[in-house]
């Protein structure tokens, strides 16, 4: 199913990708937004120069922290675990639902991959086990990011390195809607983020953690597709909230979701996010 195919109305900014968000509506949507973002080319150029600075290596143990459906977890693991060789990669996942799911795309495509419950700020694992953690997208959603950096670090032996890839919804761009509306919307979905500018944060935490940012730090903007745009649902959330939260009133908002919708079936819409990467060492 795609984005704008999932409907329902148990989907909203503050369901979306908590540990306890389950129902068959909020999942299937989740787990539309998390194929959608798979596919997204800009998301595999970071993906790919990041697994490339992390050096993911047969023999790896690899931990993919907030795992969602699994789609790293089974790349680390196809990288780890080479014919014999004792590398794994284990995704922990504190939704029961995507974890669900995790287990039966691993299972489906023949991978080693291997799932288990828990959150950044406590992951079930001893101290320096792990040789790369992976926590894509996730920190956006952690109430203590600084705390969940410590935990990977922790994990990780020294040598390790932790892979930290995350937005900064500050840096979101919208074409055909007055600047001002766009960032009331913007302003209006950020609200409903634990951590909206996780991004930025993330040098400073790592640090603190006593992990060493590599000085080439990667991007990419997360540009939405059309379909999505022309959907409208994803800004028609933002603009309900920022309506409820007084920050623009109804009319305006209405015609700001439906000035971008129309823009993208023109075909000429633009709607992004930066998603920054980071590598981190463990001296
Ligand atoms: C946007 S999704 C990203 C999933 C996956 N990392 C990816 O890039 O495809 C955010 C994920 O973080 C998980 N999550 C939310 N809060 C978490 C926490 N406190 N600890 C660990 N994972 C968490 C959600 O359940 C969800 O799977």
């Amino acid at each position: 199913m795609s984005i704008s195919e999932a409907g329902g109305s148990a989907f909203t900014l503050d369901t979306a990708f908590k540990p306890e968000t389950i129902g068959d509506e909020a999942v299937e949507q989740m787990v539309a937004i998390l194929d959608l973002q798979d596919g997204a080319p800009s998301i595999e150029r970071l993906r790919a120069w990041a697994l490339a600075a992390a050096d993911v290596r047969p023999g790896d143990i690899c931990v993919d922290v907030g795992s969602g459906t699994g789609t790293m977890t089974r790349r680390l693991a196809a990288l780890a675990r080479v014919d014999s060789t004792p590398g794994k990669a284990l995704g922990i996942e504190p939704n029961v639902t995507l974890r669900e799911i995790a287990v039966r795309r691993a299972a489906g495509a023949r991978s080693h991959a291997q799932f288990g419950p828990g959150l950044a700020t406590d992951l079930p694992l001893p101290d320096g086990v792990a040789d790369v953690v992976w926590c894509e997208r996730v920190l956006q959603h952690v109430p203590d990011p600084a705390a969940a950096i410590a935990e990977i670090a922790r994990v990780l032996r020294p040598g390790g390195r932790a892979v930290l890839l995350d937005s900064d919804h500050e840096s979101r761009v919208e074409s055909d809607m007055d600047p001002d509306v766009a960032r009331a919307l913007t302003t209006a979905f950020m609200s409903q983020l634990a951590n909206p500018r996780a991004a930025r944060n993330i040098p400073r935490q790592a640090s603190a953690a006593g992990l060493v940012v590599d000085p080439d730090i990667g991007s990419s903007a997360l540009v939405f597709p059309e379909e999505v745009l022309a959907a409208g649902r994803m800004h028609r959330m933002a603009a309900d909230r920022a309506v409820a939260d007084g920050l623009v009133d109804a009319a305006t908002a209405d015609a700001a979701v439906q000035a971008l919708g129309d823009a993208a079936r023109h075909g000429w819409a633009f709607s992004a996010v930066t998603v920054f990467g980071f590598v981190c060492r463990k001296p």
